[in-house]
């Protein structure tokens, strides 16, 4: 594994291993047992949108594991003002042991990695979010102990974490449930993606209902992400009734647990009853991309160069 670009690039033997390694850098940093095994490493962090969790936790990461991280938004930099991605890449490259970045599209992120020469990590595009489902899975691996036979149900827009989810979730073996008012459904590019690799594991509706059935975690984020402000209020229309509350939880099964990304906006796609009848595993998941970053950071970073 050179890149962390996408979930599909990664195996459910490669995420396994990953899982595996943050719990027990988890158990290390809990038990006070030094893990610096990225000791003079320096990873740059290029923000195009708004951060709080992935830039403090990659940020806290880096300096656990003897590292250290350089914050670096993109109004500061030169790709602010039209510098092109691949000379931004080769010069970083020439100072940085790593590469994480938040940007808009996943070509961008792409061609950091074709043109630079160091591991580089996607920390969000409109695409995927991979670092945020390494840690959902953590999540629900501590809750559940399996992931074989689960449903996953994600409740909203067809967006990156919907993507990511349903990859993440069809890699390990769970069933997966997704749905979206029309107009706002999941991309092409992951139903055929599902069709292919795992098929008749992956239902799509447009009844959350339907969708929160049996299932055994739930899934939901905002109804406009970071860059469709604009659609704001159209989406508030589309959106109503796709939202997790009581009545969604009723049908679910016994234990079923609620995950969602943060930050989260309560009256909206989920409710504050049921956001804070969950908060325990909400900030475990919050906690958790911290570790499961870290082990990314260590597969990606360690004994290279
Ligand atoms: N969930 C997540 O990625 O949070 P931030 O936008 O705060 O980094
Ligand atoms: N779908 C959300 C996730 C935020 C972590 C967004 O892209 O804004």
């Amino acid at each position: 594994m050179k890149h962390l670009l996408t979930m599909e690039q990664l195996s459910k033997e490669d995420i396994l291993e990953i899982l595996n390694l943050a719990d027990q850098l988890k158990f290390q940093k809990k038990n006070g047992i030094p893990h610096e095994r990225l000791k003079g490493k320096t990873l740059g962090m290029i923000f195009q949108k708004s951060s709080t969790r992935t830039r403090v936790s990659f940020e806290v990461g880096m300096y656990e594991l003897g590292g250290q991280a350089l914050f670096l938004s993109s109004r500061d930099l030169q790709i602010g003002r039209g510098e092109p991605v691949q000379d931004t890449a080769r010069v970083l490259s020439r100072y940085l042991d790593g590469i994480m970045i938040r940007t808009f599209d996943q070509s961008e992120v792409e061609d950091i990695a074709k043109y630079g020469s160091v591991p580089v990590i996607n920390a969000l595009t409109d695409y995927a979010h991979p670092c945020q489902v390494l840690a959902d899975l953590m999540t629900i691996r501590e809750f559940k102990g399996r992931f074989e036979g689960l449903k996953a149900t994600f409740v909203g827009d067809g967006n990156n974490m919907a993507n990511s989810i349903a990859v993440g979730c069809l890699r390990l073996g769970m069933k997966v449930s997704i749905a979206s008012p029309k107009k706002y459904e999941i991309c092409e590019h992951i139903r055929n993606f599902a069709e292919k690799e795992y098929p008749g594991m992956l239902e799509l509706t447009n009844d959350p209902m339907v969708a929160c059935k049996n299932s055994d975690v739930i899934f939901t984020d905002v109804w406009a992400s970071m860059g469709m402000e604009a659609e704001k209020h159209e989406r508030e229309v589309a959106f109503q009734g796709f939202q997790v509350n009581d009545k969604t939880m009723s049908v679910a099964n016994e234990g079923c647990m609620v995950l969602h990304c943060l930050p989260a906006h309560r009256g909206e796609e989920i409710t504050n009853e049921v956001f804070e009848a969950h908060a325990n595993e909400i900030f475990e998941e919050a906690e958790n991309r911290l570790h499961a970053q870290k082990a990314v950071l260590v597969k990606l970073m360690e004994n290279k160069k």
